[in-house]
């Protein structure tokens, strides 16, 4: 797409109504001809807003005022190309653990966690967050740093108690180090300005983290996922699974991890949109909304809710 186009698109479909610093950016940056010539001289998936934005507020860069973010970025611009060229749109969400609970509590316990396209890991630790579905008592210690609000409709399968966790593991293309200052910056700078209740969420997740660091594995996960589930402590159930990862791969290499999952033990969880899995979009029961981006969550390709992109809601089928 035209690097117009997409600033603009940006702007207006996604940064609208959750950023307006990044909308009224984002819409500048589009009418700025030297910027666009800037970016345009970038690989083309190295032109994303989230990127850009990211780098500047990363490299302690102006953001609130377009004037200033223009001035600063043309005149740092080795800067911030050098960190887009090294960095990557890496959001690690941990709040998605509350949608992926209801089906980790339900399996034979004790679990071993894989996830695929980890970022930081922040997913693997459904077992040390505590959580509030709608107004239902909390569930989870009660001395976690991160507590996770989620809103629910339809019959949610509410666990009675936490899943326990054997193993932890992780494979990322570029797995990020929570013990790693500038990985940590890094992370805290791809949530968007106004989203402060996200920081403080990631910031606490971070900690919960660095007290017990997962293993994290370099690769790509068509490569590594089969080794990694062999590694699996006896007693423990393999369950494999990923958020917002699957949309990043052509559709070749996503056929091919379908086949790969099919042919491994354990389960396999999917929390993605739903276009991205066709076996699990062609079972869904009902037409996917329209008018908010949802993630259909799948176990073992069996689609059983909608779910929040960000893990802030729930809509289990019946
Ligand atoms: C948007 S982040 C989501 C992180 C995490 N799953 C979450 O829900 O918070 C996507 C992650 O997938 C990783 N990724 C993308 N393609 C991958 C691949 N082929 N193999 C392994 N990781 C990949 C990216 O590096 C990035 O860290």
């Amino acid at each position: 797409m035209d690097t117009r186009e997409l600033y603009r698109r940006f702007a207006a479909r996604e940064a609208r109504g959750n950023s307006a610093d990044y909308e009224r950016l984002a819409g500048r940056i589009a009418d700025d001809a030297e910027l666009v010539s800037r970016i345009d001289h970038l690989p083309e998936p190295k032109r994303q807003p989230n990127l850009l934005l990211a780098a500047v507020r990363f490299l302690d860069g102006p953001t609130d005022d377009p004037q200033d973010f223009r001035t600063w970025t043309l005149a740092h611009w080795d800067r911030v190309r050098a960190t887009m060229m090294q960095r990557r749109t890496q959001t690690n969400e941990p709040a998605r653990c509350a949608t992926l609970l209801p089906l980790l509590a339900a399996l034979p316990q004790p679990i071993a966690l894989i996830e695929v396209g980890a970022s930081a890991g922040l997913c693997l630790y459904p077992d040390r967050y505590q959580y509030r579905y709608d107004d239902r008592p909390p569930l989870g210690p009660a001395d976690s740093p991160v507590s996770l609000a989620c809103q629910t409709a339809g019959p949610v399968p509410f666990p009675e108690r936490l899943p326990t966790v054997a193993w932890r593991a992780g494979i990322d293309l570029n797995p990020l180090d929570v013990r790693d200052e500038e990985d940590v910056h890094w992370l805290e700078c791809l949530i968007w300005p106004e989203q402060t209740h996200r920081l403080n969420r990631l910031r606490n997740a971070v900690r919960v983290a660095q007290a017990e660091p997962a293993h994290l594995v370099r690769g790509d996960l068509n490569q590594s996922v089969r080794e990694l589930v062999s590694r699996v402590p006896q007693g423990a159930t393999p369950v494999v699974f990923h958020s917002a990862v699957l949309a990043y791969l052509p559709a070749e290499a996503r056929e091919a991890f379908t086949r790969t999952m099919r042919s491994l033990p354990g389960h396999w969880i999917s929390n993605e949109a739903p276009y991205v899995l066709p076996s699990v979009e062609g079972k869904i029961p009902r037409p996917t909304p329209q008018d908010r981006a949802v993630f259909a969550l799948a176990l073992d390709e069996q689609p059983v809710a909608f779910t929040g992109p960000h893990g802030q809601s729930v809509e289990w089928f019946n």
